[in-house]
């Protein structure tokens, strides 16, 4: 449970909000960079933290992130000619270059010099990883580049996709720290099924109800649920949270091979969240068919590559079928992060997390909602908050079957870089 006013805290990004400042002291995913396929393409709107921007690659290649209204008389950049390194308004042709300097004026004569004195907002980008990221903070404060192992991956070997989530973005990264829903939610209910999910045969869903064990560390935290599988045994799973918005976890491939996922919940305002979803394999290239997402739901089968609004959503109830739900699946809904969407998204576009329960299961929950106020309360007092300077390398996370009595972290840890912990909470 959080109090109202902790919840206000935490969930308004507009700038001037806390969040919102503290956001954006991180480098924030802002789109895929195959939107800006090439120089001069056309330009694609983009909203971050409550801010209408638009994007567009100029004529040198060169990334330009700027406000999406004109500021003669806010006609929408979006509707611009990209062309000889600017952005020009077709309403009366002011032109905007990649640092939002008003560079020419069709419709004042060049003697007034009116365009010296006009500029939009533009913030710095940097391409990464097949994202786009940008720094929407102060100039001083622009912290080191976002090098994440699977952003320095070849793009043979990874995959990167966006969705809209119709929910503040705390409820994503809430559901992507909840290991305890996983194996419940996203399980099949026949070991022979082709439905996506944890079939029942998984030691994920076999084993019993998690002890979580959260290890605080510099960047945000690495986490384990350990289950009971059976005498002998149990079943690990790990992850990693970085502040603000990151979290790492095992995962498989569509042809089944073991590789690294992740999200990214990125707010485009306080009830819309834009989600990134990455994979990467450190043995072989992904395939064509890992790329479409099947699994997950989050693949151009499943989602409108032009809107990246998902074709099963919540004006059709996500597509459940109540047959499949019986039978087959333990959601009725086809896809796992389809699933994730539908139930995060039933919570209401802010969820009233005072009239929650929460219980030991939602130690990684709780314990992110507070590594994000101190944050908040860290910038706030002009510190630096946790996670921005990460480190970023070399972030794993595993998943393994162990003896009862094996040490997990001295097992696991070592394929974890999690030689930063802290503390243990
Ligand atoms: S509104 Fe853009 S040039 Fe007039
Ligand atoms: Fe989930």
């Amino acid at each position: 449970m959080l109090s109202r006013e902790d919840n206000e805290l935490l969930t308004r990004v507009d700038r001037g909000t806390p969040m919102g400042n503290t956001m954006r002291r991180y480098w924030i995913p802002a789109l895929l960079a195959w939107e800006l396929p090439a120089p001069d393409c056309p330009p694609v709107r983009v909203k971050l933290l409550g801010e209408e921007l638009v994007a567009f690659r100029d004529s040198r290649d060169r990334i330009g992130l700027i406000e999406e209204h004109c500021p003669h008389r806010r006609a929408s950049l979006y509707f611009g000619r990209n062309e000889e390194c600017g952005l020009r308004c077709v309403y009366h042709g002011w032109k905007f270059d990649v640092d939002g300097r008003c560079v020419d004026m069709m419709n004042e004569p060049e003697s007034l010099h009116f365009k010296e004195k006009i500029s939009v907002v533009s913030y710095p980008t940097v391409e990464i990883g097949g994202v786009i990221w940008a720094y929407l903070g102060a100039p001083e404060q622009r912290p080191p580049l976002p090098t994440f192992n699977w952003a320095q991956a070849p793009a043979t070997h990874r995959h990167v996709s966006k969705v809209v989530q119709e929910t503040n973005w705390l409820q994503g990264l809430e559901g992507g720290v909840d290991t305890s829903h996983a194996p419940i939610m996203h399980r099949v209910l026949k070991a022979d099924s082709a439905r996506p999910g944890f079939k029942p045969t998984h030691p994920f869903v076999r084993s019993k109800a998690p002890t979580l064990v959260v290890d605080v560390t510099d960047y945000g935290y690495q986490y384990a649920s350990v289950r009971p599988l059976d005498e002998a045994n149990v079943h690990v799973r790990t992850y990693h949270f970085i502040l603000p918005f990151h979290q790492i976890r095992p995962s498989q491939s569509e042809g089944g091979h073991a590789i690294m996922s992740g999200h990214m919940w990125i707010p485009m305002d306080d009830e819309t969240t834009m989600v990134f979803n990455w994979d990467y394999s450190e043995t072989a290239p992904l395939t064509d068919d890992d790329r479409l997402e099947r699994r997950l739901g989050n693949g151009p089968l499943d989602v409108d590559q032009s809107t990246f609004r998902s074709v099963r959503n919540r004006r059709n109830n996500y597509g459940l079928d109540r047959q499949v739900q019986k039978t087959e699946t333990f959601t009725g809904i086809e896809g796992i992060n389809t699933q994730d969407r539908a139930i995060q998204e039933s919570m209401g576009r802010i969820v009233d997390r005072t009239r929650e329960h929460l219980g030991p299961a939602d130690k990684a929950v709780i314990q992110a909602r507070r590594l994000l106020l101190h944050a908040v309360k860290t910038a706030s007092e002009g510190g630096t908050p946790r996670g921005v300077a990460g480190p970023y390398e070399g972030l794993r996370a595993v998943d393994a079957v162990l003896p009862r009595e094996a040490d997990w972290r001295r097992a696991l840890t070592p394929g974890m870089v999690a030689a930063r912990i802290e503390q243990t909470v």
